[in-house]
């Protein structure tokens, strides 16, 4: 996979290079490429931002850098990547989203700021190649930075080959096959720890019991937390 990131604070992205992530560039199972928007202006400024028609409060992104940005790095592909638009009036991004991603071999994530980045950059865009505009949850962050690392993330360690024991995903939270419900409380040793024990079941060796606990555990946990998965 190959994902292209495009952001006036290229800096955020540095992270990208630790972890599972950047072990994942290391193994050459994915290519990541970021890039600073302010290259393609043309004033000395670097303006990137204007007032919005209609009149309020902030700052749009101006089309004209967004538009060379996105010409330059599509053109000339096989298939246009995906556009990933973070921002908090997006569809809520999921773990099936997730997984619909990293089946995907090219991901473009263009970050805004300020009120957002001029309408008519999507309305172009999506003449030319899938555009998603994707929400990290409920609440507003100050740009698209901060919600691309989290996305990425959440999709590149679904790539084949990049987590060592595939069945750790299958058992987590929010993954298919888990009816909806959110992981059991987990244990390591020692058994006794500042006088609160291990539960005794998890001792017994017997995986059906375990499982039968694992299982009441989750539900019990959904109901409290995210009565909503179980509708
Ligand atoms: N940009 C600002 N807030 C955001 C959010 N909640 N999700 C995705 N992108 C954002």
């Amino acid at each position: 996979m190959r994902i292209d990131v495009v952001s006036i604070f290229p800096d955020y992205f540095a992270p990208l290079s630790l972890s599972l992530v950047g072990k994942a560039i290391d193994k050459g199972l994915l290519q990541v490429g970021v890039h600073d928007l302010r290259q393609w202006t043309h004033d000395r400024h670097n303006t990137v931002d204007d007032t919005p028609y209609g009149g309020g409060a902030g700052m749009v992104m101006k089309p004209e850098p967004w538009g060379e940005c996105l010409d330059e790095l599509t053109d000339g592909l096989d298939e246009p990547p995906v556009l990933v638009v973070p921002t908090p009036s997006g569809v809520p991004f999921s773990q099936p989203i997730a997984y619909e991603l990293s089946e995907r071999s090219h991901l473009l994530f263009a970050c805004g700021r300020y009120e957002g980045i001029d309408h008519r950059v999507f309305e172009h865009a999506e003449q030319r190649m899938e555009v998603r505009e994707l929400s990290l949850g409920d609440y507003v962050l100050n740009g698209g930075e901060v919600a691309t690392l989290a996305m990425v993330e959440a999709v590149v360690r679904l790539i084949p080959g990049v987590i060592g024991n595939p069945a750790s995903l299958e058992e987590e939270s929010h993954s298919a096959g888990q009816d909806n419900l959110l992981e059991y409380p987990v244990y390591t040793k020692p058994p006794s720890w500042r006088g609160l024990d291990v539960p005794e079941v998890l001792f017994s060796g017997h995986h059906a019991r375990i499982a039968a606990w694992r299982r009441q555990q989750s539900e019990a946990l959904t109901r409290r937390r995210r009565p909503d998965l179980l509708d």
